[in-house]
């Protein structure tokens, strides 16, 4: 599937990852939704010029995701390739979130805060991709019968989780253990599902860390011994929306850091 021309959907689209997606995105040629629970979304999609449009929504919400949908598919008409609405999606909205199971005062974790962790991150992933792929499905197939293709994100913590990580490791788990049944349920449709599991990556996420910490964990990264560039997550979606041999796989971004 080929970037220029065809419109995509990026969720977490105000910041870090998301931001630098639809910035690449735009730049070859493609046309974005880019949605967001930040108003930040509206400047970055002016900044993106005419291929961007911004939909303020929730990916928990599934009226705020059919909104975004149904923007991609208005934004893509007299554009997409061989009867192609929304090609792509690129799901980067997340929250991080760090919480003991029992904390020095012996006291037992939130259980709502877990809840919500696990809503944002696992949820969202599961009410993007099921409304997303409904739209795909009723594109006209292209080169190979493609309809679409679906690029969620994971994380290396949840491989290498962290102590305080429960929630978090568990969510992004789970978004791992959808790829493959997804992938598998949906090649009937002609979608694609890959899922990207970024290392440490230099985002306003990531700036909630002190200093030190960043340093340390840079420094833990075999090479390159620096924080991951959100341009260089960008340019992974590119080559996996471009590359139709990418499915079902869960791709490590991370200069090869395992975590202790
Ligand atoms: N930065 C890293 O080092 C890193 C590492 C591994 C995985 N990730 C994952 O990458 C993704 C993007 O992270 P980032 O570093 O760009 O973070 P970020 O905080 O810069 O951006 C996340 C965006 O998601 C949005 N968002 C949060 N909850 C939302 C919701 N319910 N609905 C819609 N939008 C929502 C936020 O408003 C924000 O704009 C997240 O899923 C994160 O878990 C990041």
């Amino acid at each position: 599937m080929q970037v220029k021309d065809n419109t995509f959907l990026i969720t977490g689209a105000a910041s870090g990852l998301g931001a630098a997606t639809a910035e690449r995105l735009v730049a070859e040629g493609g046309r974005v939704v880019l949605c967001d629970l930040s108003d930040a979304v509206e400047a970055h999609a002016e900044r993106l010029g005419d291929a961007a449009r911004a939909v303020r929504g929730d990916v928990t919400s599934g009226d705020d995701i059919q909104a975004a949908v149904d923007a991609a598919i208005a934004l893509s008409e007299g554009h997409g390739l061989a009867g192609l609405g929304l090609a792509g999606v690129v799901h980067c909205a997340g929250v991080v979130s760090v919480a003991k199971l029992v904390d020095r005062e012996g006291n037992p974790a939130d259980l709502d805060a877990y809840l919500r962790t696990i809503n944002i991150n696992l949820v969202g992933t599961f009410n993007v991709m099921r409304l997303a792929a409904a739209a795909m499905a009723k594109n006209a197939p292209g080169e190979d019968g493609e309809r679409g293709v679906i690029i969620n994100t994971a994380s290396i913590a949840a491989m290498d989780g962290q102590v305080g990580q429960c929630a978090y490791s568990a969510s992004k788990a789970g978004v791992v253990g959808m790829s493959l049944p997804a992938a598998r349920e949906l090649s009937r449709h002609g979608v694609r599902v890959m899922a990207i599991a970024p290392g440490v990556f230099e985002t306003p996420m990531m700036s909630e860390i002190p200093d030190e910490a960043a340093q340390a964990l840079a420094a833990a990264v075999p090479f390159p011994k620096r924080l991951g560039k959100p341009d260089e997550f960008a340019r992974l979606a590119e080559q996996i929306i471009t590359n139709a041999m990418l499915n079902g796989e869960v791709i490590r971004l991370d200069g090869g850091i395992r975590m202790q």
